[in-house]
C-alpha cells in the first residue's frame, strides 16, 4: 500500500514531543520542548508547572516538527496522540491540540497508549515481528510483558514499589547530580569511572523466584551507603562527596540494578520456554533503555540464550513525538482509529 504520514503528539509527562513520521519508518520531522530546569528544585515533576509548560510550547513544537518535515498540517494523513497513562492535566494539553487539528482538517485520529508506544519503538526500522518479550523500564514503569500483537500484551512481571527510572533519579539527587530531564544519564556517566566493589549493596528479591521487581530496598540501602561514606570522610549530611566516592557509589548502584534485571530476565526466559507460541526475542524499551551498560548486559544474556535482542536508538528510548506517531502508524495498519470528538485522556490506562 501507498506510504502515509502521521503527526504524533506526546505530552504525558514533562516533555512536549511532536513528530511527523512516514509509514515506511522514515522520520520526516521531529521537535521536542524539554522541561529540564523547570522542575529542578522541586524533588520531582510538578504537574501544574508541567501542564503550563506544555500549554506554552505545544503550538510552536507542532509548527517546528511540520516545518522540519517541510509540510503543512493539511499534508499529513492522520493525527496520533498519547492519551494515557500519565499526568492527566498534561495529557489533556496534547489531546486537545490533536483533536482540534483532526477536526479542523478532517483527519483520521488515533489515541495511543504511552507504554504501547514505547514498546512499538522496537519495531521502527527493524525486522522485529511478534511475538516477543518486552522489558519496559522508564520513569513511571518497570514491567516484563509478553507481546503477541498490536493491542495484545500480557504483563508477566511488574514492580512492587518504585520504577528503575525513579531509582536512578533518586540516586542522582542523593549524589547532588544534575537531574534536569531525568538523573539517569548523569548516574550512568559517573558510574563509568567508579569501582562497583567499593560499596556493597544488596541485590533485591533474592527469595522470590518470579518476574517481579523491587527498587525501594536498594534505594534505601543506597541512602545509607551515601551517609556512611560521608561519615567516613568526616562530612556533614548536607556535605558533598568527592568525585571518586560518588563514582564508586554510582557504579555500585548501577551494578546491582543490572544484576536484578538480569536475574528477572533469566527467569522470564526460562518461564517462556514452555509458552506457545514460543518466544525467542527480547526488546528493551523506555527511558532507562538508553543506558549503555544495561543494553550491553541484557544483550549478552540474550546471546547466551540464543535469543534475538532489539533496542531502539538511545535518543528514541526517552519520551518523544516519534513514538506517538509510530504507534499511530502501527494501529492504522491494523485498521484501528478513534473518534476525536469523544476522545478522553486516562491518567491510569491499563
Ligand atoms: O520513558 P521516559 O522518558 O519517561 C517515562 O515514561 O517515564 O523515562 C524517563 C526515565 C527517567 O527516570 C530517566 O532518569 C531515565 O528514564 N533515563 C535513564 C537514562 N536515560 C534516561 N536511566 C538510566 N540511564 C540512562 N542513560
Ligand atoms: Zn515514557
Amino acid at each position: 500500500s501507498k506510504p502515509f504520514t502521521v503527526l504524533g503528539i506526546e505530552t504525558s509527562c514533562d516533555d512536549t514531543g511532536v513528530a511527523v513520521v512516514e509509514s515506511t519508518g522514515k522520520i520526516l520531522g521531529e521537535s521536542i520542548a524539554s522541561q529540564a530546569g523547570i522542575h529542578e528544585n522541586f524533588g520531582g515533576i510538578v504537574p501544574g508547572l508541567a501542564k503550563e509548560a506544555h500549554a506554552a510550547n505545544i503550538q510552536a513544537t507542532i509548527a517546528d516538527a511540520l516545518d522540519k518535515a517541510g509540510m503543512d498540517v493539511r499534508d499529513v494523513d492522520a493525527i496520533a496522540v498519547t492519551v494515557g497513562p500519565g499526568l492527566e492535566i498534561c495529557l489533556r494539553v496534547g489531546c486537545e491540540a490533536a483533536k482540534t487539528l483532526a477536526i479542523a482538517h478532517s483527519k483520521p485520529f488515533v489515541g495511543v497508549h504511552h507504554l504501547e508506544a514505547h514498546i512499538l519503538m522496537s519495531r521502527l526500522n527493524s525486522s522485529l515481528e511478534f511475538p516477543f518479550l518486552s522489558l519496559l523500564v522508564s520513569g513511571g514503569h518497570c514491567q516484563l510483558l509478553r507481546c503477541d500483537g498490536i493491542g495484545s500484551y500480557e504483563v508477566i512481571g511488574g514492580t512492587l514499589d518504585d520504577s528503575l527510572g525513579e531509582a536512578y533519579d533518586k540516586v542522582a539527587r542523593m549524589l547532588n547530580l544534575p537531574v534536569g530531564g531525568g538523573g539517569g544519564p548523569a548516574v550512568e556517566a559517573l558510574a563509568k569511572n567508579g569501582d562497583p566493589s567499593v560499596v556493597k549493596l544488596p541485590i533485591p528479591m533474592q527469595h522470590r523466584k518470579d518476574c517481579d521487581f523491587s527498587f525501594a530496598g536498594l534505594k534505601n540501602a543506597f541512602r545509607m551507603a551515601v551517609n556512611k561514606m560521608k561519615e567516613i570522610r568526616g562530612l556533614e549530611e548536607g556535605g558533598d562527596l568527592a568525585e571518586q566516592d560518588k563514582a564508586d557509589l554510582a557504579a555500585s548502584f548501577q551494578n546491582v540494578a543490572i544484576k536484578h534485571l538480569e536475574q528477572r530476565l533469566k527467569l522470564a526466559i526460562s518461564n517462556t520456554k514452555r509458552d506457545t507460541p514460543a518466544i525467542d526475542k527480547l526488546v528493551v524499551v523506555g527511558g532507562v533503555a538508553a543506558n549503555k551498560a544495561i543494553r550491553e548486559s541484557l544483550s549478552n544474556i540474550c546471546e547466551a540464550n540464543e535469543w534475538d535482542f532489539f533496542v531502539p536508538e538511545a535518543r528514541l528510548c526517552t519520551d518523544n513525538g516519534v513514538m506517538a506517531a509510530w504507534a499511530g502508524i502501527e494501529k492504522i495498519n491494523c485498521n484501528i482509529s478513534d473518534v476525536p470528538t469523544t476522545q478522553e485522556v486516562f491518567a491510569r490506562y491499563p
